[in-house]
């Protein structure tokens, strides 16, 4: 089962891209050297960046709690004052994934698709990575890492490899519960979404501006409808784009997110099917073959897990690696169903290391890792995988549900989609959280709001089905969905020059697409490998659609990976 996110298991609401950005960011900048501000007190960071830390109240009903410092960078605007447009903070998702990194990641790119006049401003959400205090219930590193080892198979392990996964997934859960409240329950119950709303209302006017300008995608959508629905008159323009059923986000329940899963992974077999063996390494003659093909497979790493040795890592690669890696794929059709079916082709000889290679390959764990790079390690910097469970968990009703409970919880979600082990991950952790502030906004979503709300979703996202975006839409009048014709997890993970059109037209003019309108990505499913058809695939999206960079998939999936 497990996980749903492509690649990290931490971000399973994200995109994929993003985990690729730690690396840059850990040894460029050093945080501690930026005194918290009441003020933008921006300092030079990073290359061609400014970075700020904000103070905010941890508890906006009380000053007794203490402050917050939100790590917040920008990608400044180069217009003159006059053709400035203000600020567009940006949310990556997770929960719990660090907008600074994004920023620093993919800034530069943002600001080309929607113009100079912006700001394109990265923060990370209290709780998460450079902002104070950062979520953590381990005291090291090390600690972290020998609960959670690099390929995460022990945190997001396939529910249906072994009858006793579900209970022993239980128990891993009460053990965090009472270490998270133990440890880190003071400021923990204040990392919540309606406090990062809060929040970013708080830079939106140390920017000087009265309205947010906002993009969130995956988590980041509740993120923003959140916002839109406690500040509605703030709203100066708000993109949601991979958007949850707000209703399951706020009740812990997610199971509805995967109603789509399992027609992505069709589309990898007819993908396959139609791109032929020259296009596709996995390739059968009928995708009902391919089908067959894969859970053959599924059925072979359950039974013969395979050893797998590589330069700088080694694993033994079994069921939940291979049902993991599949769901990750999922999140970007583009990008990752050709290397998966190279690396299924080379696993159905019985060679492991061509898929473990391209998808989870980390180097293990070194206390002493860090210890050349010119900045010290800040602990917990890397701390998706605590952020996550505390937003999510700390945001929902809270829920104490028993083994058996849980065990039904699996059945229903396996009705509704064959990875339904990932959100029962969640459900589980969730089970054992303990920390819940009373008072939190905990939905409904919806509002009239001052502007009104762009709202993308794809025909077939693995996690976040289109109809979250439609619901969500509605319960916002005025809003419009746009439709992405993707098999991605958001339109990040399908690049479309006809969706960055609209949102430059959106956030420069304001003006919202025509009810209806649909978009498709500038790239196919299953690339052209041979010749001079190459360009048309990976290389035109490098050069042309701005987000993406020139970036060997394979490097930044290994990258994703990357735990420490
Ligand atoms: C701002 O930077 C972009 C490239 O990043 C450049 O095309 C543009 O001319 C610059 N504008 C100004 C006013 O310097
Ligand atoms: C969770 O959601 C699923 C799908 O909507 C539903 O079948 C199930 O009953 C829900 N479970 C709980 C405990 O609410
Ligand atoms: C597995 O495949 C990889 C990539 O093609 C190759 O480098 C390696 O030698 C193969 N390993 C074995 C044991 O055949
Ligand atoms: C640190 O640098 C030394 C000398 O260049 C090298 O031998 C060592 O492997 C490095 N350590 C790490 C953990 O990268
Ligand atoms: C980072 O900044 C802090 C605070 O100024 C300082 O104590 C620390 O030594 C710095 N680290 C490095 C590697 O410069
Ligand atoms: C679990 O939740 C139920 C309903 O909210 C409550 O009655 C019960 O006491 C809780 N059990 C534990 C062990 O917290
Ligand atoms: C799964 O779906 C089948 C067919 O719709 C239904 O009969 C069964 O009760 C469902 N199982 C669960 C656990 O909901
Ligand atoms: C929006 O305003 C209309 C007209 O006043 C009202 O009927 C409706 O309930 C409002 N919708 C929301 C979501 O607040
Ligand atoms: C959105 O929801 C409405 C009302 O439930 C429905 O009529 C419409 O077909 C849905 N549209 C999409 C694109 O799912
Ligand atoms: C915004 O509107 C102006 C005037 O109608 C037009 O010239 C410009 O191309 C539009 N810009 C964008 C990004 O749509
Ligand atoms: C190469 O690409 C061009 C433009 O897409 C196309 O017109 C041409 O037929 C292609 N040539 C070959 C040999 O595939």
């Amino acid at each position: 089962m497990g996980s749903l996110m492509l690649f990290t298991r931490f971000l399973v609401l994200g995109t994929v891209y993003l985990s690729t950005m730690g690396v840059i960011a850990d040894s460029d900048f050093n945080w501690s050297t930026l005194l918290p501000s009441t003020k933008l007190d921006w300092k030079p960071c990073y290359s061609g960046f400014e970075c700020t830390r904000l103070i905010v109240p941890l508890d906006y009903g009380s000053a007794a709690a203490g402050n917050a410092a939100i790590a917040i960078t920008r990608y400044p605007s180069n217009s003159s004052k006059s053709e400035y447009l203000g600020p567009v903070l940006l949310n990556p998702g997770g929960p719990g994934g660090s907008g600074v990194d994004y920023a620093v990641e993919f800034g530069a790119e943002i600001a080309a698709i929607l113009g100079d006049g912006f700001d394109i401003v990265g923060f990370d959400p209290r709780g998460v990575s450079y902002s104070t205090p950062t979520v953590s219930w381990f005291k090291s590193d090390a600690e972290r890492a020998l609960w959670i080892p690099s390929t995460q198979d022990t945190v997001y392990a396939a529910l249906d490899e072994s009858v006793n996964a579900i209970a022993e997934q239980w128990a891993r859960a009460q053990i965090q519960g009472q270490l998270a409240e133990e440890r880190a329950g003071e400021y923990l119950q204040y990392i919540t979404t309606d406090n990062t709303a809060r929040d970013m209302l708080r830079i939106t006017e140390a920017f000087g501006q009265e309205k947010l300008q906002y993009w969130g995608i995956s988590y980041g959508s509740a993120l923003g409808a959140t916002f839109a629905t406690m500040f509605p008159d703030k709203v100066g323009r708000l993109v949601i784009d991979g958007v949850l059923d707000m209703e399951a986000w706020y009740s812990a329940n997610l199971t509805a997110q995967e109603a789509d899963t399992d027609k992505a992974l069709q589309a990898f077999a007819d993908g396959c099917f139609a791109a032929g063996l020259d296009n596709c390494a996995f390739y059968a003659p009928s995708s009902a073959q391919i089908t067959a093909n894969l859970q053959a497979l599924l059925a072979s790493a359950e039974t013969n897990p395979l050893p797998v040795v590589t330069p700088i890592s080694y694993d033994v690669f079994g069921y939940t690696l291979l049902k993991n890696i599949l769901l990750d794929s999922l999140y970007s059709a583009s990008s990752f169903f050709q290397p998966l079916a190279e690396g299924l082709a080379d696993l159905a000889k019985g060679n492991a290391s061509t898929i473990y290679t391209s998808f989870i390959e980390a180097p293990p764990f070194e206390c002493t890792a860090d210890s050349n790079s010119t900045s010290p390690p800040i602990p917990f910097h890397d701390n998706v995988f605590e952020a996550v469970f505390s937003i999510a968990c700390g945001d929902a009703v809270a829920i104490n549900d028993t083994v058996p409970e849980l065990q039904k919880f699996y059945s229903q979600a396996q009705n509704v989609s064959s990875f339904g082990d990932s959100f029962t991950t969640w459900r589980i952790a969730c089970s054992g959280w303990k920390v819940h502030r009373p008072g939190r906004f905990a939905g409904p979503i919806g509002a009239n709001t001052s502007f009104p709300l762009l709202v993308i979703g794809n025909t077939v996202d693995p996690v976040t089905p289109i109809s979250g975006a439609n619901k969500t839409a509605q319960a916002f009048p005025g809003s419009v969905l746009l439709t992405l014709d993707a098999i991605a997890h958001t339109s990040v993970n399908a690049p479309s020059t006809c969706v960055f059109g609209h949102l430059r037209e959106y956030f420069v003019n304001g003006t919202l697409p025509s009810v209806g309108t649909m978009c498709t990505p500038d790239s196919p499913v299953f690339p052209s490998s041979a010749g001079n058809s190459t360009a048309s695939g990976r290389r035109h999206l490098d050069s042309r659609s701005n987000l993406l960079k020139a970036r060997r998939t394979r490097r930044a999936i290994g990258a994703a990976r990357r735990w420490n």
